[in-house]
């Protein structure tokens, strides 16, 4: 048996070695407010590249200053940013890994100082500071700072960019009516509400047509919230917009009590990949070479996001193969004890 794990993906020109992917994880970990690479972040990302996985997606990374979820998040909101991440791109690459970004902005989650964002002026909870309502031109504004961090992300030579449209960060609250209470062209209607994600990717691909992922929040868990049947529905429209691959996560928009067990995620990977008919990632709770060798043999999803598990085991994709029987290449400089 071939090892589905194992089996190289390929979307548009860029070929991933195999279906293992570096979830994304805010490491929380630029020194000065700055948004800058550290000498961490090279260390982190790296060292999962040495490990031989094929798609290192780094953390969410904000679009604009007040899109952060905290002052040491990783930025992309100016040109001084390129030249980190460009040099963190380079590192992983000379590892043999494919390099993503997860371009982000937190909206009404948000905790830095000064005014926050939202489509309404909800907060997230009582512990959270209320977003300005956004205007017109906030809009305009924000979706052109997507725009200009895919612009910067292309600079920096990565291959892949995914777009964070869950865990109730900005392009979420837009989606979901529970955080969405708009009047206008952006609120009501699940087309409008739809509008700001529409524009956002419409605009990415003004200066960017390489690979694109979007990931989701597949339901809210919330009485009138977004179910698993809208996100179908809006992954055609993504479809149909030229969006290669849906990263299938949930939750996160409201405080709500979810029933999580391994892989308890992947049917919403799996309803949407089938129903919508375009490639998803499946992630949450797979730690297992078995675990992810069934969810792609059964076509449940095309690729296998991993996150806590690769703090815990760099060398993860060496741990799965094993259990699979496969053997997969070492780094040259660790043959001799692979
Ligand atoms: C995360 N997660 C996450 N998700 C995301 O879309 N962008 C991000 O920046 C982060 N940051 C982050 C930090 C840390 C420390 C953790 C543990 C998680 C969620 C992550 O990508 C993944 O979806 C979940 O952790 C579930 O997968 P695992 O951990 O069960 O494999």
């Amino acid at each position: 048996m071939t090892a589905e794990l194992f089996t190289p993906y390929q979307v548009k020109d860029v070929k991933l070695k195999n279906r293992i992917v570096m979830s994304p994880m805010c490491m929380y970990s630029c020194e000065e407010e700055d948004g800058i690479v550290t000498d961490w972040h090279l260390a982190h990302y790296t060292s999962r590249a040495v490990g031989q996985v094929g798609l290192i997606m780094i953390e969410a990374t904000a679009v604009t200053p007040e899109g952060r979820i905290t002052s040491r998040d990783l930025g992309i909101w100016n040109d001084e940013h390129v030249e980190g991440l460009q040099k963190l791109v380079n590192q992983v690459k000379a590892h043999g890994s494919k390099t993503a970004i997860q371009l982000a902005h937190a909206g009404r989650k948000a905790t830095v100082d000064g005014t926050i964002y939202a489509p309404s002026a909800i907060a997230f909870d009582d512990e959270s500071k209320t977003p300005a309502e956004m205007t017109k031109e906030d809009i305009e504004r924000t979706i052109e700072a997507f725009k200009e961090g895919a612009k910067r992300s292309k600079q920096a030579g990565f291959d892949i960019i995914e777009i964070h449209g869950a865990h109730g960060y900005l392009i979420h609250q837009f989606l979901s009516p529970l955080s969405n209470k708009r009047t206008d062209e952006y609120g009501g209607s699940a087309e409008n509400r739809y509008r700001f994600l529409q524009q956002t990717i419409n605009s990415v691909k003004e200066v960017w047509d390489g690979p694109l992922f979007v990931r989701v929040s597949a339901t809210d868990y919330a009485e009138g919230g977004l179910t698993i049947d809208d996100h179908v529905t809006f992954a055609k429209w993504m479809k149909e917009q030229g969006v290669d691959l849906i990263d299938v996560s949930s939750g996160a928009l409201v405080h709500a009590k979810i029933n999580v067990y391994p892989g308890y995620q992947v049917p919403f990977a799996e309803k949407i990949k089938h129903e919508a008919n375009i490639d998803t990632g499946a992630v949450g709770l797979i730690t297992s070479g078995l675990q992810a060798e069934e969810i792609l043999q059964s076509k449940r999803a095309d690729l296998i996001f991993v996150a806590r598990e690769l703090l815990r085991d760099p060398y993860w994709p060496r741990t799965a193969a094993k259990e699979l029987n496969t053997t997969i290449e070492a780094p040259v400089q660790y043959e001799r004890g692979w």
